[in-house]
């Protein structure tokens, strides 16, 4: 793992698009794995600007977003497709067709999961996978005592989870109950991964996924086995390192 201590959430987010415009600079058709989450909001500021600065382009890129909430429309403010295409999809010249989101309305959930892990493999797998980190080491949705073999599948969201992302809803009661996530199986195959946290609220858990043992409980610490991995962390999130 390599750990790159900035000073501030801004500086995080400026070498974090930095790195996925490299990307997509060695590799115009990189095939992107993307997170949600407050976290990497200013990378995708950031990536914006070095597109309208004509620095980096989307126009071959694919991406595949983490999850989804489960019975969410796309169309709903809360959907993560919705906010992919606030904060990154309407803004950059990728092409509509090139984006891949798990199925929140899905009838048939398995046969979306597999269809969807089948899209990824059939692309060459993910070349770059972003990550944020829930308070409870979850990634993606994968929450704690989650099964490391796991591919796409449907979870049920941790009650802390529910409660951390109450906060963008109206009321808790709206908050889903399932998402559909990547499983860990699916992150770990991505060729890089870089993990971004900020923050005093995220120091603990970034010292139990880097120096703790690898374990189920904390479902970031399995990024320990994968072999590039570059975590870049505030002063504050790195605090307890
Ligand atoms: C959410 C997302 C994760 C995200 C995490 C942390 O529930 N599913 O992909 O990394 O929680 O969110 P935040 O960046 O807002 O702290």
């Amino acid at each position: 793992m390599r750990i790159i201590v900035v000073d501030n959430y801004e500086e995080m987010s400026k070498k974090a698009a930095l790195m996925v415009a490299s990307q997509v600079t060695l590799k115009p058709d990189s095939v992107l794995g993307l997170a949600t989450g407050d976290t990497p909001l200013g990378m995708y500021e950031e990536l914006v600007k070095l597109y309208n600065k004509q620095e980096v382009d989307f126009k071959e890129v694919r991406t595949f977003n983490l999850d989804e909430y489960y019975g969410l429309d796309p169309e709903n403010p809360q959907s993560y497709y919705s906010y992919m295409t606030r904060n990154l999809f309407n803004k950059v010249d990728i092409s509509k067709n090139n984006i891949n989101m798990p199925d929140g309305m899905a009838k048939d959930v398995n046969a979306s999961c597999v269809l969807y892990e089948s899209k990824i493999k059939t692309l060459g797998g993910i070349d770059m996978q972003v990550l944020g980190i829930g308070g409870n080491g979850h990634i993606g949705f994968n929450e704690p005592n989650v099964n490391f073999e796991a591919q796409t599948h449907l979870v049920n969201l941790d009650e802390q989870t529910i409660e951390a992302n109450s906060r963008f809803f109206k009321s808790i009661e709206e908050v889903p109950v399932k998402a559909i996530s990547m499983g860990i199986k699916t992150i770990m195959n991505s060729k890089k991964i870089i993990l971004l946290a900020n923050g005093l609220n995220k120091a603990e858990v970034i010292e139990k996924a880097v120096n703790g043992k690898i374990n189920p409980s904390i479902p970031a610490s399995i990024l320990q086995l994968h072999n590039d991995v570059t975590i870049i962390i505030d002063k504050e999130a790195a605090s307890l390192l």
